[in-house]
């Protein structure tokens, strides 16, 4: 609509037109729940507590049915959240429902971390319903919507108040969900105690400034009801699938050896007024409450994360466009830096693999030039040792040459005198080697 159609609106004074007859435009709250019927609803509940503590059972007991149930070990390592959905149908009205396990909550001994899985899971449900949103062919219409819209917190009965696991856990979660706090296996204490119990635990959680869900009370038909329960926060709770006998009628209830504990009686525990809250008058309310205020949140937040505002510092109004082109820019400037970033690391890791390369090259070369040199010296030594070797043949040859000429001298001496006895003839063999002897002895 342009701006001047938008202000004559506005200028205009609103008349009240009377009626000529039924035109039919009062039946659009009915359309709107035969709409709302056919599209049918979801709901989801996030049970945190202990393993044993009567999760499943509670769980059971408020939808009357039997869910899968898988039993918990108490040792887990670490928390983990198991969500199941099943489709319900009362009436003419189906339900999607989820319910979400806390699986080996306070089993660790460090306990420190096990809210995280928690949160993170709550997150991620906002997230995956923000990024339909977001989507630019979005169906939120069919959207299996998964967000949280209640957490029963379990505390258990056995202690005198709550415990630290129990504040930390809840202080973390309260700006997420609805919380509501519940005394699990109401029927191990005694009444006395077990108000004693609850007047503790609404104090330190005020004291500790922990939001939990408060039932509404603007609206009149509730307001009553719903002031009057916020006083009995938090409820106590007995869980039990048994049908047993009481008078002539089947109930719920625990039977022990000295009588029974009935789910649905007032007297015996709250069990009623909690489903009565959370199902029967404020279920809408809970789902709403996760949208407008827990999902809002998380949205405003995240969308301010990406850059998103509604009014920029000049109070000039928003403009997704200029949003997106700022952000663009920034990004842009921010992978610049980036890649130059990573091209001067490059540039000096090469700078450093030369260096070592160079280094290297210039060891090599050392060990080279020595190993040339030791060569060259081995060389000269091999050269002495065969100058050496050959003058000694060469001596060598001239003195045997000279022991032949010898020889030869004196066989022709011997060779004229004539052969006379046999004494003779053996003087005659044994003279060479006199006279090599001889000859030796003069050489030398
Ligand atoms: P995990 O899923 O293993 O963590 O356990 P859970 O928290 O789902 O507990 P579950 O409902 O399986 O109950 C554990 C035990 O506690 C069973 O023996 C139940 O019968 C018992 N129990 C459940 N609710 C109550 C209750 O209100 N009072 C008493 N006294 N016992 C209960
Ligand atoms: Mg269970």
């Amino acid at each position: 609509m342009a701006a001047t159609e938008v202000d004559v609106f506005a200028n205009e004074e609103k008349r009240n037109l009377e009626l000529g007859g039924h035109v039919g435009f009062d039946s659009l709250p009915d359309q709107l729940v035969s709409k709302s019927v056919a599209q049918g609803f979801c709901f989801n509940i996030l049970c945190v507590g202990e393993t044993g503590i009567g999760k499943s059972t509670l769980m059971n007991t408020l939808f009357n049915t039997t869910f899968e149930n898988e039993e918990g070990s108490h040792y887990e390592s670490e928390v983990h959240l198991r969500p199941q959905t099943y489709d319900l149908q009362e009436s003419n009205v189906n339900l999607k429902l989820t319910i979400v396990h806390t699986v080996g909550f306070g089993d660790q001994i460090n306990k420190e971390e096990s809210y995280k899985p928690i949160l993170e899971y709550i997150d991620a449900q906002f997230e995956k319903f923000l990024e339909e949103e977001l989507k630019i062919k979005r169906s939120l219409y069919n959207y299996h919507d998964t967000r949280i819209h209640i957490c029963l917190y379990f505390i258990a009965p056995t202690g005198h108040s709550l415990k630290s696991l129990d504040l930390v856990t809840m202080k973390k979660l309260d700006s997420k969900v609805n919380i509501i706090p519940v005394i699990a296996k109401a029927d191990t204490v005694s009444k006395s105690e077990l108000d004693k119990l609850k007047i503790k635990i609404m104090s330190e959680l005020v004291s500790n400034g922990v939001q939990i869900y408060q039932f509404p009370t603007e609206d009149e038909a509730v307001a009553e009801i719903n002031s009057s329960m916020n006083t009995h926060l938090p409820f106590a709770v007995v869980g039990s699938v048994e049908d047993v006998k009481v008078g002539n009628k089947m109930v719920k209830a625990r039977l022990y050896p000295w009588g029974s504990v009935q789910v649905e009686n007032e007297n015996h525990c709250d069990f009623v007024k909690l489903r009565e809250m959370l199902l029967r008058v404020n279920m809408e309310d809970l789902r709403e409450q996760t949208h407008a205020r827990h999902y809002e949140l998380y949205r405003r937040c995240k969308l301010e994360e990406m850059g998103f505002k509604d009014t920029d510092p000049d109070s000039q109004s928003f403009s997704l466009q200029e949003t997106y082109e700022a952000k663009r820019k920034e990004f842009l400037v921010e992978l610049q830096r980036k890649e130059e970033e990573m091209r001067q690391m490059f540039v000096n890791k090469v700078k450093e693999t030369e260096a070592e390369l160079k280094e290297k090259e210039k060891e090599l070369h050392e060990r080279f030039e020595q190993l040339k040199r030791m060569h060259q010296d081995e060389k000269k030594n091999l050269e002495e040792k065969r100058r050496e070797l050959e003058e000694e043949m060469n001596a060598f040859n001239r003195r045997k040459v000279a022991a032949e000429t010898l020889m030869g001298q004196a066989l022709q001496g011997c060779s004229q005198q004539p052969f006379k006895k046999d004494k003779d003839k053996k003087n005659f063999f044994s003279l060479p080697s006199a006279c090599s002897l001889t000859s030796g002895r003069n050489l030398n």
